[in-house]
């Protein structure tokens, strides 16, 4: 074996044993640096006869070559190797359950107001809502509310300090009610007093000066105002009666209307829903007089309602000749509780997310006139 096959071999030899970049590094400046080995055979060339460096130039430079590919093919089967080490340590086990996020629900409150929406707008409803920073005119006067009402005494309602000498009293709303006259007020304006009719629900938060089991401060009602040319309490009747027995998913709901007494509805009238016994158990449903299994049964009541008073009509710029209608209001907070189960009303805004979890909702499955949950 010639002087340059055996330098050859030795790197190769060298480069196939080399540990890390590092050692390829010191091979490579070893043999093909400036002063490397091969580098100064390369230049030995130069003295050489023509006949000579014919015979041991490609003899040389094919070694140079040799190790040069031999040195780039080892590094590159070293960095293979290194990246599948590091894929090796890091690889991801699909298997595995994912860490748990919490996650949020969706409030029975928030549940049941949408719940209303999908069922009335069904029924061609459109959604309304107003201020909870009310003024008394709206609150109280424009609905044809006296004076001396009681719902107007200090300690019945949140009033807000007068602040501008003259201006209105502004207080926390008792009712969605007022949401009425602000829509009634705007058709009267956008028709100029001609006016057009009125299919609306109003859902929101309402204010009263009270707190024990069944009452809190703050507190959801919903409210539906119907205006119409020729409409009449048999309107009324059914439109009830199609929401409850949606909005319970029963279709042997009774309801029962009886005269009652509100200012800004004449006649008015509290409308109860009929209940029986279930293994001692309270449900909407049924037959009120004896129960499903024969004991029990009853009447609960659920909101309050009358043919709009033509005063309030004309409070707000339409004409009571031409325009009639219908208006109801109900307590969400209580429709919750009767149709998912929960006894006190307390916890509804407590934030405990215990409760939360308990009786919040995963997804919007909401009922429709067509059918269940989810339908
Ligand atoms: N606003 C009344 C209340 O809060 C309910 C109601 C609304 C009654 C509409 C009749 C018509 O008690």
């Amino acid at each position: 074996m010639s002087n340059i096959e055996a330098i050859r071999d030795k790197y190769l030899q060298q480069i196939g044993s080399a540990v890390d970049g590092d050692a390829l590094e010191a091979i490579r400046l070893a043999a093909l640096g400036k002063k490397g080995e091969i580098s100064l055979l390369l230049k030995t060339l130069g003295q050489m006869t023509p006949e000579e460096r014919q015979e041991q130039g490609p003899k040389i430079n094919g070694t140079r070559q040799n190790v040069a590919d031999a040195l780039a093919a080892r590094k590159e089967a070293m960095e293979t190797a290194a990246l599948d080490a590091k894929l090796a340590t890091e690889k991801l086990d699909l298997t595995l359950p994912a860490p748990a996020t919490p996650k949020g629900s969706i409030h029975p409150v928030s549940q049941v107001m949408d719940e209303l929406a999908e069922i009335f707008a069904d029924l061609g409803f459109s959604v309304a809502t107003g201020p909870e920073i009310e003024d008394d005119w709206h609150n109280f006067t424009a609905l044809n509310i006296p004076e001396t009402h009681p719902a107007r005494a200090m300690h019945d309602t949140f009033y807000f300090p007068q602040t501008d000498e003259g201006g209105m009293p502004k207080l926390l709303r008792t009712h969605t009610s007022p949401v009425q006259i602000r829509t009634m007020m705007d058709v009267a304006k956008q028709t100029d007093g001609a006016g057009e009719p009125i299919y609306l629900i109003a859902p929101g938060r309402t204010y009263r000066s009270d707190s024990d089991a069944t009452h809190t401060p703050m507190f959801h009602q919903v409210e539906g105002l119907v205006i119409d040319k020729g409409i009449h309490m048999g309107h009324l009747k059914w439109t009830l009666e199609t929401f409850i027995r949606a909005f319970f998913e029963r279709d042997d709901i009774e309801l029962r209307l009886r005269p009652s007494y509100f200012p800004f509805t004449e006649p008015s009238a509290e409308v109860d829903v009929g209940f029986s016994v279930e293994k001692g158990r309270r449900i909407i449903g049924g037959d009120p007089h004896g129960g499903v299994d024969g004991v029990g049964g009853g009447w609960m009541e659920i909101l309050g309602s009358g043919m709009v008073h033509p005063n309030v009509i004309r409070n707000c710029g339409l004409d009571p000749d031409v325009w009639q209608g219908f208006a109801f209001g109900c307590g969400i907070d209580r429709l919750a509780m009767l149709k998912y189960g929960m006894d006190d009303l307390r916890a509804f805004f407590d934030g405990d997310l215990r409760w939360a979890d308990h009786y919040g909702f995963d997804a919007l499955d909401v009922p429709t006139l067509s059918g269940g949950v989810g339908a």
